[in-house]
């Protein structure tokens, strides 16, 4: 393993420091590395795996189409991309589609989206609003939407006209807003932010107060999207419906692709305007077509909402033991336990235990496994937490 670390520094730009695991397979929600050590997953790649692994429905629709054809170009017609765009649009309240290969690259997508509905509808309005405590991704365009400083500080000045606002305080959005806002983009869960869930009346206000000041209302549910809350877009929750809407993650089941979905209203872009070249290809839509059909058609759906309280309700139950746990917070398989001692530490004794988890900022466990994840698993993950903050009670006790 050390040598591994040691190639990794020799040739990888240092962009993560890696924990010391080299995962080689995965069944299920379990992972193993080289070693043959079992990983029970709560990270699923960071809200990405939504199928686990190994999935076989997944497994058969990829494979099928890796023996047709992999990629060739949106010069062509595409069946496959077809047959995806319409499912979304048929499970949703959108009307248009259009595929990229990432979070950012959605979030990017939307933002140009925006600024042609501000320009060719909007008297060229061009600002946007965003939120503090987002995260929408690391490119230009994203990170400037970004309102976390600590990711944008080496990279200023970046985009011009970005006003950030307060997450869930309605009156500070309506005070930023102006003839020049062209969108409002948020996360109805913050993500990374620390797994901050917006409030319904808040959401109902900003939509109202989009329409009437005719800005575009931009959802990024790149993490909170596809099945993960229980509900195919986590606006569903809601009953707030934004006019665009970012996914990437759990659309792919670990395949990059990303999308923007939107109304028919902000059906804008012409050719030329926007374009990705990877953008959809046969391979990744036949992945996302696999995700959806077991979102939607084997029910997937119903059983991340029980097993999502399930899960919600075991993490409170035990919780309530440990002084430093603060509060448990967000829906389905989206779920954050904020700590007043460092999240890190749990993150890391966990996995030396056999459970896989990440951090949502300094002080939140975050647990987002597999949208398959069942009693049994969450009954393991619960024990071996439970043992792990028995433990560090035990020590900031002495
Ligand atoms: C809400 C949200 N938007 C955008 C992104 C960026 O996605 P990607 O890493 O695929 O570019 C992320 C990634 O964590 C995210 O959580």
């Amino acid at each position: 393993m050390t040598s591994l670390i040691q190639e990794a520094q020799q040739v990888l730009m240092h962009t993560y420091n890696p924990f010391p695991i080299n995962l080689v397979s995965g069944d299920g929600c379990y992972v193993k590395d080289s070693n043959g050590r079992e990983y029970l997953d709560f990270l699923s790649g960071i809200a990405v795996n939504s199928l686990g692994y190994n999935h076989p429905g997944f497994n058969e629709a990829v494979d099928n189409q890796l023996h047709r054809i992999i990629h060739y170009s949106n010069l062509f017609l595409n069946e496959q991309q077809i047959d995806l765009a319409k499912k979304l649009i048929n499970n949703s309240s959108f009307d248009k589609a259009f595929f990229c290969n990432s979070g950012t690259e959605a979030v990017e997508s939307a933002l140009k989206l925006a600024k042609k509905f501000g320009k060719a509808k909007k008297n060229g309005a061009w600002k946007i609003i965003a939120m503090n405590q987002s995260f929408h991704g690391r490119t230009s365009g994203s990170l400037s939407l970004t309102g976390q400083i600590k990711y944008q500080h080496s990279f200023l000045p970046l985009l011009p006209g970005v006003v950030f606002a307060r997450f869930n305080d309605f009156d500070d959005l309506k005070q930023k807003m102006d003839p020049d806002t062209c969108a409002v983009i948020l996360e109805p869960i913050q993500g990374e932010g620390g797994i901050h869930p917006a409030d319904k009346k808040y959401l109902e206000k900003v939509r109202d107060l989009c329409t009437v000041e005719k800005a575009a209302l931009i959802f990024d549910e790149v993490q909170c999207g596809m099945g993960r809350t229980g509900t195919l877009f986590a606006h569903e929750h809601f009953g707030v419906y934004p006019d665009i809407i970012a996914l990437a993650k759990g659309l792919g089941g670990g395949l990059p692709i990303g999308a923007i979905l939107s109304t028919k209203e902000f059906d804008l872009f012409e050719p030329g305007d926007h374009a990705a070249t990877f953008g959809g290809n046969p391979l990744v839509c036949s992945g996302a077509r696999a995700v959806l059909h077991e979102l939607i058609d084997n029910n997937l759906l119903e059983t991340i909402r029980e097993s999502g309280s399930y899960m919600k309700e075991r993490l409170e139950q035990i919780s309530q033991n440990y002084s430093f746990v603060k509060e448990i917070r967000g829906l389905g398989f989206m779920l954050g336990m904020e700590v007043n001692i460092p999240a890190a530490d749990i993150v890391s004794s966990c996995r030396e235990e056999g459970l896989l988890l990440v951090t949502a900022g300094p002080s939140v466990v975050r647990f987002v496994p597999p949208l398959i994840t069942g009693k049994n698993e969450i009954d393991k993950a619960i024990h071996i937490l439970n043992s792990v903050l028995e433990k560090l009670q035990k020590k900031a006790c002495l």
